[in-house]
């Protein structure tokens, strides 16, 4: 089968050997560091002002920029667990208080919700998109629930324009964790630029990186003046001074803060990837339109169903039989090609086992059958054959 694999741009890394014994093993995750991401630490490290400061103040406003947000305020923090912290937080989620979302997401989620005083409260995914299945999160709502956190899942992306109407009807705050899907369009509209909340990780294996950092996406200038306290809240520096790369010596603090702010450094570098976007965007769809290309004909295998014209992936997965998984994986590994596992179910760790849930039956097949290949930016087509290569042996050597 002759496979179309045409990024116009030209892959920065060389073909790889083609004999398995001397090929180096292919990680899940490579993170695409070159030239301009050197060029950029040694800059943010000569300026000598190593803490929050002006990088990144021009990453916030470089990202505003990129997604278009000329109405939102944006605000840049150290890691993605802390936006989501911070969001909650800014959405007025406190002790009491429940958050739905769904089990089929990241830890961080959860002990964001746990870390503002709140209770998670778990919900099914759905079947084909593997985000929130909101029919079946209505029933989950009570009283006390004042959020709904809506995940985009690696190559797929929510129903947004559901979850506004559906936060609208049950006067909920949304949570809209983007932490898979930045460079992503919703109905033509940057994701980041139309949720209530919006948030994004740049940690050390995603789309974009800045090793590691987060950025908060708010519609007001109140929640952006709130989160800029809370960010730095145990020194309450004013942003704006630290923007210029001065700090006060004297001070107030009224809010209860969490050392989470970004660092120059890791806002140079999210500013250099950020430049490289389109190439990001190009190469990461066409490495995955050649995976669903050259794996589509294996019955066995459920791959993800989008043309990804509209999203930026951050991670391609597949599903596999349940009973076939860790032998899938054996094989994998041993052909030198590294998988992983996102994610675990929530309500299976043990300390969510407690919260309230809905039926999860979809996560549980899921959390059984989920298999990431692997994606990087710039990839190779040697590295992509292998890879298809390694699954289709599986499944036609007495597995199938
Ligand atoms: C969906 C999702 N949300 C949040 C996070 C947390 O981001 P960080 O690792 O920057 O804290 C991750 C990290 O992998 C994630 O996948």
């Amino acid at each position: 089968m002759a496979l179309t694999y045409s990024p116009k741009i030209e892959m920065e890394t060389p073909v790889e050997p083609s004999s398995e014994a001397t090929a180096p093993a292919i990680p899940v995750f490579k993170p695409w560091i070159d030239e301009p991401e050197y060029d950029a630490s040694r800059a943010a490290l000569e300026l000598g002002w190593l803490g929050m400061g002006s990088y990144v103040s021009q990453f916030e406003q470089a990202v505003q920029n990129y997604l278009g947000a000329a109405d939102r305020f944006v605000a840049a923090v150290s890691t993605g667990h802390a936006a989501l912290h911070l969001a909650l937080l800014a959405a007025g989620v406190g002790p009491g208080d429940e958050v739905i979302t769904p089990s089929f997401n990241n830890v961080t989620d959860f002990q964001a919700i746990l870390a503002t005083g709140a209770a998670p409260v778990f919900c099914d995914v759905d079947d084909a998109t593997l985000c929130i299945d909101l029919e079946k999160a209505a029933p989950l709502i009570t009283p006390q629930t004042k959020a709904v956190i809506v995940t985009d899942y690696a190559c797929q992306l929510c129903d947004h324009a559901r979850v506004a109407e559906f936060a609208k009807d049950h006067s909920l705050r949304v949570i809209h964790d983007a932490a898979h899907a930045f460079g992503s369009q919703y109905q033509g509209e940057p994701v980041g630029s139309f949720s209530d909340i919006c948030i994004f990780s740049f940690d050390p294996v995603k789309t974009l990186t800045c090793i590691d950092g987060g950025l908060l996406i708010l519609r007001t200038r109140e929640e952006l003046e709130l989160v800029h306290e809370m960010r730095l809240a145990v020194m309450s520096q004013p942003s704006t001074l630290m923007y210029q790369n001065q700090r006060a010596w004297t001070y107030d603090v009224k809010q209860l803060g969490f050392r989470y702010h970004m660092a120059n450094l890791h806002a140079a570098i999210g500013l250099a990837q950020l430049a490289r976007m389109a190439r990001i965007t190009e190469t990461r769809r066409a490495a995955c339109r050649y995976y669903n290309e050259g794996l589509g004909d294996i019955p066995a295998v459920r791959l993800p169903q989008t043309d990804f014209a509209d999203v930026t992936p951050f991670l391609y997965y597949v599903r596999v039989p349940e009973q076939q998984r860790d032998a899938f994986r054996a094989a994998l590994r041993d052909r030198g090609v590294d998988t992983g596992i996102h994610w675990q179910p929530g309500h299976c760790f043990t300390l969510f086992r407690q919260c309230r849930r809905g039926d999860l039956s979809i996560t549980e097949s899921i959390g059984r059958e989920i298999v990431s290949l692997p994606l990087h930016s710039a990839m190779n087509i040697g590295t992509l054959d292998r890879v298809i290569e390694a699954v289709r042996s599986f499944f036609q050597t007495a597995h199938e």
